[in-house]
This record gives C-alpha cells, structure tokens and sequence, in this order.
C-alpha cells in the first residue's frame, strides 16, 4: 500500500497531481466530515507521511504521536501558531509555511479594511441597498479622513513593512513598534519607532501585524485599549488572540475609539452571533489576507514544492523552526 499524503481540504487537481506519482493524496472533504480534518488524518495511522494543512488545524504533540510516519507538515499559511513546532523538532518532523508571496496580498487587504473601517464603506453600501439613502445630508455616511492621518503599526515584519509602504503612499504619519528596530525601513518610508504604550496613545489608526506568540498573546488588553485615542480605528488582520475581544467590544460599544476592522478572531469561524457582530462601528471579514486567487495559486505550489523536496531526502525552502 502507498504512503498517504493527507491534505485537510480539497484543491484543483492540477494543484495536487504532482503529489501523486508516488504516493497516494486523501483530500479532506471538509463540509461532509463529523469531525475536524485533523481527526479524519488519523484514521490513516502509520501511512501518513505528509500533512498539508491550513491555520485551523491544530497539529499537536498527539497528533503527531497517532501519525508515526509523518515527516512534514505543510502549513498553508506564513503564520504556524496553529502548530506545536517544539514537538514536531522532537520527533525530528519537518514544518514548513508560505512566506513572502502573501506579503502585499495581505497589506493590500489590512489596507482595503483600514478604508472600509475609516469612510465606513460596508454600512454605506447596507444602507443604499436598504433604501436608506433619501436625500444629502452634510454629515451622511462621513468618516475618517485616511491621507494625512497617523499611523502606529504593531510588527514591521514582511507584512508590516508592505502596509507601511501603502501607508506612505497615503501620505501617512507613520509610526512603528517591533521587538528589533527597522533601521531601512525607517528611513524608506519616514517612520517613527515608539513603545508599545507611546504608539497606542499617539496614533489614530492602530494595525496590527505581529505573530500569534507568548509574547504577543493578548498585546492589547484592557489596559492597553485604554490609551487609545477616541478617534482610533483598530487594525487586525493578524491573529485574534492578539486583542482581548471583550475589552475591544466593550471601547467600541462605549464609544471610546471610532472603530475596528477585522479579519481575524480567536475562534474561528466567529459565531455569526458574536456581541462584536452587533456593533455598527465594527467592519468584519472571515480572514481572507491573502485570499487572492494568484497567491492562493503560489501558496499552494510552495506547499507541494515543501511536500516533495521533504520525502525525497531534500531540505525544503521555509522550514520553521
Ligand atoms: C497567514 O498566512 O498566516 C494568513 O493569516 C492567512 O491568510
């Protein structure tokens, strides 16, 4: 019997066809499952070889203990929180992401909510389409004005930097946090370092760029929301765990900050139900950064490169460790 390489959801076959010559490709049909993808992988025990998976799989140190064959996990995705990498080095599994092609994808995104949030596009348009729109008003539908304003991003990693690039181009007052200073790109794109606390009180808009780390985990909490200016409009497009939900609902619910736009959560799918769902100064979309159908294309071709160079004995690009 072929060694199976499990993908946890179902692509183009021209994608995949590479992956079959000598092995065998069990793709997830994720909408007819019970149970998680990860839990469908485990059925196939020791044949498993090679798992391709997307940021909502959770590959644990048990998972990896049920699959005794695997030797990679091709994460879908540059952010890998969603993997225990400690256990994989362990077991002397390979983990590899897709860095760099998503870069401007996900700017371009983090930039299109930053708009949305601020001109309040998305309500605008619910309301012309409900037949809302009667007449001119002198304040009907206004926001925030984007060009001149001040901007403090949080991470100037490859995905920072490209945001920071768009910033610039909006003639924005930039302004950064990153645990190392970014000397090239402070002087590329005229940006100011600040402290974590300096940035949160000084700039309008506030994007959020940093992985889903210890550190990280919960950056901005009650306290942090609290030196937010009342014209602040949050940024994420990172990971959810990076703001503390209840304490974001409750500023925007209060009127203590203009708004958030928001690409991602710390449960995911968000309940359609969820309290942050209810607030209008709220722009909410379902973690589409990189969802462009040319870097979907690239992310997958680099997962396939991954899969192969691994169980032909060769050392894969984007290995995480
Ligand atoms: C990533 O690659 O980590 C992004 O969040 C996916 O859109």
């Amino acid at each position: 019997m072929k060694s199976i390489i499990y993908v946890t959801r179902q692509l183009d076959e021209s994608i995949v066809a590479p992956l079959r010559e000598n092995h065998e490709v069990i793709q997830c049909d994720i909408h007819n499952i019970t149970g998680t993808p990860i839990e469908e992988a485990l059925q196939y025990g020791d044949r498993v070889v090679a798992l391709w998976t997307a940021l909502s799989d959770q590959v644990t140190s048990e998972v990896m203990d049920a699959l005794p064959n695997l030797k990679v996990v091709a994460n879908m995705a540059v952010g890998y929180n969603n993997i225990d990498i400690a256990a994989a080095n362990e077991r002397g599994i390979t983990v590899t992401n897709t860095p760099g092609v998503l870069s401007d994808t996900t700017a371009d995104l983090a930039f299109g909510l930053l708009m949305s949030t601020a001109r309040r596009l998305p309500q605008a348009e619910k309301s012309l389409r409900a037949g809302e729109w009667s007449t001119w008003e002198p304040f009907g539908y206004a926001g925030m004005d984007i060009h001149g304003a001040s901007i403090g991003i949080i991470g100037m990693g490859r995905i920072g930097e490209a945001l920071a690039r768009r910033a610039y181009g909006f003639d924005m007052d930039i302004s950064y946090h990153n645990r190392t200073r970014k000397e090239e790109a402070e002087k590329k794109y005229d940006l100011t370092y600040r402290s974590l606390e300096d940035l949160l009180k000084t700039c309008q808009f506030i994007a959020i760029f940093a992985p889903l780390t210890e550190e990280t985990n919960g950056l901005l909490g009650r306290e942090e929301l609290a030196l937010l200016r009342p014209d602040a409009i949050v940024i994420n497009a990172a990971r959810g765990e990076i703001i503390d939900e209840d304490a974001l609902y409750d500023v925007l619910k209060e009127g203590k900050i203009f708004g958030a736009g928001l690409d991602v959560y710390s449960q995911e799918p968000i309940d359609p139900n969820h309290k942050l769902l209810t607030l209008p100064n709220v722009v909410a979309l379902p973690h589409i950064g990189s969802a462009s159908i040319a870097t979907r294309t690239k992310m997958a071709e680099m997962n396939v490169e991954a899969i192969l160079a691994v169980l032909n004995g060769e050392t894969p690009e984007n290995i995480v460790q």
